[in-house]
């Protein structure tokens, strides 16, 4: 699985890092990122991160 964020719907709101602050930190631009050389998830990783990509209110993390 792979997980990115989609800077143009992200509102900023923190969920993503507050969950999951192993996959997300919070950018300069106030928006998320994906930590480096986490882009691809392991597979011990992956409910946490489905959790953060369902607690973000935009749906601005896409998992595939
Ligand atoms: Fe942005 Fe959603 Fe995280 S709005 S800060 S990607 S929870």
């Amino acid at each position: 699985m792979k997980v990115s964020v989609d800077k143009n719907a992200c509102i900023g709101c923190g969920a993503c890092a507050a969950i999951c602050p192993e996959y997300f930190e919070m950018g300069d631009d106030t928006k998320a990122d994906v930590k480096k050389g986490k882009e691809k998830v392991a597979k011990a990783d992956e409910k946490k991160v489905k959790e953060a990509a369902d607690g973000c209110p935009v749906n601005a993390i896409k998992l595939q």
